[in-house]
């Protein structure tokens, strides 16, 4: 049985060294020891003068023996020969028994007496002290996005303090028309963002020497950047839920901004299906009046609802496809400034569609348009579209493929891939970029890597970058 004499074999292999140290302790027993360089990184763990010192005490006293005397005892047998022999015809009894027989001097573990006796010290410190307790963890704590600090920005008598950046969650869920399961987009996010945080300074920019975003560190500043948590959203009836993320998102913009000049705090919603888009939409236009509204989606999202889910309730016009149409017609968008990017989902009824979208006040570039225009001629498209108007930037995760971004609601061939998807966030360098979200993943979906979660962080820290390089 040759699987259940492995671990046999490791610790025979123990053995036998321990039976070579002692010989080479003989030869070493003057000589200097010179520190090297697992020593300098560990301290003196594997050889310290005074661990030496102690096996040649061993050795001095016979409890452990020097290889040669060994097999002097032994008479003439070569027993590192027989031991590989007897290894390599896998005769595992005859090999234990001897084993048995040279472990009667008890070698292995009397000569490492010697190193556990003498490895190096650690300084504990005191054992009443904590201050190195509260450090972040990457896999453990309770989780706020990217190790930012949390308290209830929705508490009136919180209002006082500060929130220069915003996150917060919308689990909400019950306006998807396919796949399920955004209500638990905040937590993945939260989850996925542990990696990001203080001391990992992220690499980007838009390509031109004097991008402000190289060497920006959202999380070493001093903005007041806050995770809000989640807005507590009931998931028995979406009128309530929304008008609860409504209120919460007013909350947060109730609180002052240490940036002077900027009007309220930045909020960055995390979805939660793209039905919350439009309660984030009415509390950043309280704010900031008409916004441009950049939209990153495989779908036009303007359907009138009586095209898509509507016409036989009012409460099944607004879902996660028809919330622009309600933002046009709110009056909360720009309708000389909007634009949808990414787009290749079908329409429902084409003419239709196209004619309405337009009436909402949106261009659009399409998926294709990457390979057709460049990434360039894009960015100079969208700045020239929304100069410095105030942006809202709504990222539907279907935006990316399928292939990068498996879980969403409802996937759509022939997306961006991450990397240009952030390439083209970076070009927008500059933009005055009031409020955000990202929408539609659906945590129950993705891969056991976590990819679409994963992506959808990243574009979290894309925002964080675009809402502070303006500010320093
Ligand atoms: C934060 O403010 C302090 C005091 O004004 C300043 O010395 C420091 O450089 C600032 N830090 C950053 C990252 O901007
Ligand atoms: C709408 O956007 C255009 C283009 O950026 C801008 O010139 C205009 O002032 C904006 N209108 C409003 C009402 O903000």
């Amino acid at each position: 049985m040759k699987i259940g004499c492995l671990p046999l074999l490791i610790s025979s292999a123990v053995a036998l060294r321990a039976v070579i140290d002692a010989e080479e302790l003989v030869v070493f027993k003057n000589a200097e020891f010179e520190e090297s360089f697992i020593d300098s990184i560990y301290g003196e763990l594997v050889e310290s003068e005074e661990s030496m010192k102690f096996k040649q005490e061993l050795v001095g006293n016979r409890e452990v023996m020097s290889h040669s005397s060994y097999i002097e005892e032994q008479g003439s047998r070569d027993l590192q020969a027989e031991m590989e022999s007897l290894l390599r015809t896998a005769d595992y009894a005859s090999f234990s028994e001897l084993q048995r027989k040279s472990s009667k001097e008890d070698m292995a573990a009397r000569s490492h007496q010697g190193y556990r006796k003498y490895k190096s010290k650690i300084e504990y410190p005191d054992s009443d002290d904590t201050s190195d307790l509260s450090a972040p963890s990457l896999f453990g704590g309770i989780l706020t996005f990217a190790h930012l600090s949390h308290f209830n920005c929705f508490d009136p008598k919180l209002y006082h303090k500060n929130i220069d950046i915003a996150i917060v969650g919308a689990p909400f869920d019950t306006g998807t028309s396919y796949r399920p399961g955004a209500r638990f987009g905040p937590e993945g996010l939260r989850s996925n963002s542990r990696r990001l945080g203080e001391g990992r300074t992220p690499v980007r920019g838009n390509g031109k020497p004097d991008s402000k975003l190289i060497g920006l560190d959202p999380y070493v500043t001093n903005f007041s950047v806050i995770d809000c948590g989640d807005v507590p959203m009931t998931p028995f009836d979406n009128r309530i839920a929304l008008n609860q993320l409504y209120r919460g998102e007013r909350a947060i913009h109730k609180h002052k901004t240490t940036v002077a000049g900027n009007r309220a705090p930045k909020i960055i919603t995390m979805g939660g299906d793209h039905t919350i888009t439009l309660m984030a939409l009415k509390s950043a236009y309280e704010q900031y009046g008409k916004l441009s509204v950049l939209h990153f989606d495989s779908h036009i999202d303007t359907w009138n609802p009586k095209v898509l889910g509507g016409g036989i309730t009012d409460y099944m016009s607004l879902n996660h496809g028809t919330f622009l149409h309600y933002a046009a017609e709110n009056g909360y968008l720009n309708k000389s400034s909007c634009m949808h990017l990414g787009l290749r989902a079908p329409y429902i009824a084409p003419k239709y569609d196209i004619k309405h979208d337009k009436q909402c006040g949106f261009e659009t570039i399409t998926a294709r348009d990457l390979d057709n225009f460049g990434r360039e001629a894009i960015i100079e498209r969208i700045q020239r579209r929304v100069g410095d108007s105030p942006v809202y930037i709504s990222v539907d995760i279907d935006v990316l493929d399928p292939s990068v971004a498996p879980a969403t609601g409802t996937m759509e061939a022939g997306g961006w891939t991450t990397r240009e998807l952030l390439g083209i966030l970076d070009g927008l360098e500059g933009i005055n970029l009031v409020g955000a979200d990202v929408v539609e993943v659906s945590p129950p979906f993705d891969t056991n890597s976590e990819i679409t979660q994963l992506a959808a962080t990243e574009v979290i820290d894309s925002f964080l970058g675009l809402m502070m390089v303006n500010d320093i």
